[in-house]
């Protein structure tokens, strides 16, 4: 995978006077069956997180509340993602390294992905992560 196949995917967004409302359901707006599901939040000024790879697990990153920076390596290039609104969902394949920083006060970071919970699924290594990605 490349940072080519990342991309934003725009959720619904009903705009009501009473308040806005977003959502994604199988597999309507996700190009994947969800899992699971988890959550970031009270991340205290200046920490990261994630900083790691999947083998095999796609996700969907949004920041439901507060803003987030995730930063996406592919082996060869880097690029920056600035997520700071609850409609926009950033898709993120296998094979692609990533960390997530710069949280803003009450950030809040939903990640749906395909995959149960797995230690093995992981890559932590980065310099060895490059290796393969090269290979390819
Ligand atoms: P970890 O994936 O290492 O966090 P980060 O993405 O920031 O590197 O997860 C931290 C801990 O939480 C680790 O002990 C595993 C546990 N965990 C689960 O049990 N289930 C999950 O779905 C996730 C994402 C983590």
């Amino acid at each position: 995978m490349s940072l080519q196949d990342v991309r934003i995917i725009n959720l619904p967004k009903v705009l009501d006077d009473r308040g806005n409302l977003s959502f994604f359901q199988n597999s309507d707006q996700l190009p994947f069956e969800i899992k699971r599901v988890y959550w970031i939040y009270d991340v205290p000024g200046g920490e990261q997180r994630g900083g790691h790879a999947y083998k095999d697990l796609q996700e969907v990153i949004i920041a439901l509340s507060g803003s987030f920076d995730v930063v996406l390596n592919d082996g060869r290039q880097e690029k920056v993602f600035s997520l700071n609104r609850s409609y926009y969902g950033l898709y993120v394949p296998q094979k692609i390294w990533r960390h997530l920083e710069n949280f803003s006060t009450n950030a809040l970071a939903l990640i749906a992905t395909d995959a149960f919970y797995d230690a093995d699924q992981y890559m932590r290594d980065f310099d060895l992560f490059k290796q393969v990605a090269n290979e390819k």
